[in-house]
C-alpha cells in the first residue's frame, strides 16, 4: 500500500509502488512531456527510476510522489523532492524538486498546487535548508513555475550536460532557501 504523504484541494500526493509502470507509461511517458527531458523511456528504464524512488523514501523518507486527481482516481503528474545526482551539477547533494504533469492536464494549475504542497513538505517536514529545481532556458513553462513558486535565478550553479541536445543547454537552477519560504507564507 502507498503512504498518502500530502492531501492538496484536488490531489492527493502518494508514494511510488511496483504496481504503477504501466500509468507511468501511459500516462506520462509521452513525446509532449518528455521533449525537453530527453525523450521517451524504456520501460525497463521507468522500472528503475521506480525502483530508486521507493529505495529513497524508504531510506531518506522523501522521494517523488505520483500526484493523484482526487475527481478521477487517475495518475496526473508525478513530482517531489530527490537529490541533486547529476554527476556534472556543482552542488550534488542538494535537495532537489522536480515535476511533471501529464498533457491532458497542463494549465489547470496542478503543477503549482501540487509543488505548493511539496516546497511546505520540504521545508517543514524533511528539513531541508534550501532547495534547488533544474531546467533548461527552452523549458519556458518549468522555469515560469520555478518563478511563481518564488525561486530565484542561479546563474552560478548552470552546468554543461552533454546527454542534453544543444537547445537544452545549459542545464540551468533555481533555488529557494527555507527563510525565503517563510517569508512568502
Ligand atoms: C511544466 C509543467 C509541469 C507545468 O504543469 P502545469 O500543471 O500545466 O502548470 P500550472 O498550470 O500549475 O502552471 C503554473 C505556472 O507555470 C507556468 N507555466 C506552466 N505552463 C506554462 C507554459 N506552457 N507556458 C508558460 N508558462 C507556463 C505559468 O507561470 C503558470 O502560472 P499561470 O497559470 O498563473 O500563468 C508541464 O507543462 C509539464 O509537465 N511539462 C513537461 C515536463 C517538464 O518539462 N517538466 C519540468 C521538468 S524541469
Amino acid at each position: 500500500m502507498p503512504d498518502l504523504v500530502l492531501e492538496t484541494d484536488r490531489l492527493v500526493l502518494r508514494t511510488i509502488t511496483e504496481h504503477d509502470v504501466d500509468d507511468h507509461d501511459r500516462h506520462l511517458n509521452t513525446q509532449a512531456v518528455t521533449a525537453r527531458l530527453g525523450g521517451v523511456m524504456e520501460r525497463h528504464q521507468i522500472e528503475a527510476r521506480h525502483a530508486r524512488g521507493m529505495a529513497m523514501y524508504a531510506k531518506d523518507g522523501f522521494s517523488f510522489l505520483f500526484m493523484i486527481e482526487k475527481s478521477s482516481g487517475q495518475m496526473v503528474g508525478y513530482g517531489g523532492i530527490k537529490w541533486v545526482d547529476n554527476p556534472r551539477a556543482p552542488n550534488i547533494g542538494d535537495h532537489e524538486v522536480g515535476w511533471i504533469v501529464r498533457e491532458d492536464r497542463w494549465r489547470r494549475g496542478y503543477a503549482y498546487e501540487s509543488m505548493t504542497a511539496i516546497l511546505d513538505w520540504a521545508f517543514t517536514r524533511i528539513g531541508a535548508p534550501h532547495v534547488v529545481a533544474l531546467t533548461s532556458h527552452a523549458n519556458i513553462g518549468s522555469w515560469k513555475l520555478m518563478e511563481k513558486l518564488g525561486m530565484e535565478r542561479r546563474e552560478d550553479l548552470d552546468f554543461f550536460d552533454p546527454d542534453y541536445p544543444e537547445e537544452d543547454n545549459p542545464a540551468i537552477q533555481y533555488s529557494l532557501t527555507q527563510e525565503q519560504w517563510q517569508a512568502q507564507e
